[in-house]
């Protein structure tokens, strides 16, 4: 005789709503500090480099949403990488 298979309820799941973001203070801090001098006084420029990984984009997506939350109009623009295409200027987007 054919039986189905029990039906075992799930593990009780919590949704995960935010990715987890390790260490990294002190280099938002900077960047926080340098958003609010450029209020201050001027625009500023920060570049933030590393090696494939070392989270780059995740850091400045935190500084992004800090920014928001703070009241800024955040705006980002990607460019292509050089040796792929033709470069081109940023396109921005809110
Ligand atoms: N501070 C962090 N805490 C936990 N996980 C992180 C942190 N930063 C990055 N990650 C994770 O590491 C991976 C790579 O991060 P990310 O894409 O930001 O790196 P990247 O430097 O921008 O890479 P690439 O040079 O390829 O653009 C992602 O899965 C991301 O979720
Ligand atoms: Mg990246």
């Amino acid at each position: 005789m054919f039986l189905p298979p029990p039906v075992v309820p799930l593990p009780q799941t919590v949704p995960i709503t935010e990715a987890p973001f390790v260490g990294r203070q002190e280099e938002l801090a900077a960047l926080v500090a340098a958003a609010a001098e450029a209020a201050a006084d001027g625009a500023r420029i920060a570049l933030v480099t590393g090696e494939a990984g070392l989270g780059k984009s995740t850091l400045l997506e935190r500084l992004g949403r800090r920014l928001e939350r703070d009241g800024w109009l955040v705006a980002v623009g990607h460019c292509s990488e050089v040796d792929r295409r033709r470069p081109r200027g940023p396109g921005l987007r809110r």
